[in-house]
């Protein structure tokens, strides 16, 4: 295994978001106004996401191009570009949004303003290129020079709601996979806590 304990977890949280997003293809149906503009805008990001994936799986060589047009794609999709399609109430059948982000509405608006944070970091660390397969400088204990102490406190802080976030001066010298991996975490924060497992309608 050359991944290290970081971008194992980051890629675990990813296939969640992923599983999760084939699993709602269907979701559109019957969804119409303004439920409807936001589904089609999280799959637009979640189209960038799979571009990203491939990449960072390795399964695509890496694509510095590739990778910043996409992060570009869910910058412009994340902030209030996302939360001006939540107005107060808007939780009716097919969406599967939670009524929770109305009584919490300034944790669902920092989460969609990391996600435009991290997106666009990405974007511009993109020419950055990725860290060589089995060449993260972190050992699998998670404590390296650079990857590890920032990782370890990066991901599990916007997993938990944007706590202990990185600084933007630390954004600006984070390589694209551990960028990657903040904009992951945020995706499936929202999820958990915003959105329902399943449709239940
Ligand atoms: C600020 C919160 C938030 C963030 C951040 C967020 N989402 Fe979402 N997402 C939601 C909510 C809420 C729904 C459910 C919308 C509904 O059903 O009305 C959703 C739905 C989706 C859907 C299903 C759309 C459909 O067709 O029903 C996909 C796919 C998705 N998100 C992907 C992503 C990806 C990928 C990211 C990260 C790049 C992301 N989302 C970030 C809140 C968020």
């Amino acid at each position: 295994m050359s991944l290290n304990k970081y971008s194992t977890a980051a890629l675990a949280v990813l296939v969640a978001v992923i599983a999760t997003a084939s699993a709602n293809v269907s979701a559109h149906t019957g969804a119409t106004g303004i439920v409807k503009e936001r589904m089609d805008l999280m799959d637009r990001i979640g189209d960038a996401m799979k571009v990203l994936s491939g990449i960072f799986k390795r399964e695509h060589a890496y694509d510095a191009d590739a990778v910043a047009k996409s992060a570009r794609t869910i910058r412009d999709h994340a902030g209030t570009a996302m939360t001006k399609l939540f107005p107060e109430g808007s939780a009716n059948p097919p969406s599967v949004a939670k009524p929770e982000i109305w009584r919490n509405w300034k944790s669902f608006k920092a989460l969609a303003k990391d996600l435009e944070t991290y997106s666009a970091a990405l974007a511009d660390a993109a020419p950055r290129g990725d860290t060589p397969a089995g060449g993260m400088p972190s050992g699998p204990a998670g404590h390296g020079m650079m990857g590890g102490s920032m990782m370890g406190q990066g991901m599990p802080g916007s997993m938990m709601g944007g706590q202990q976030a990185p600084t933007s001066d630390m954004l600006t010298v984070m390589p694209p996979r551990a960028l990657f991996g903040h904009v992951t975490a945020t995706c499936a924060s929202c999820h958990t806590k915003f959105r329902t497992e399943k449709h239940e309608h």
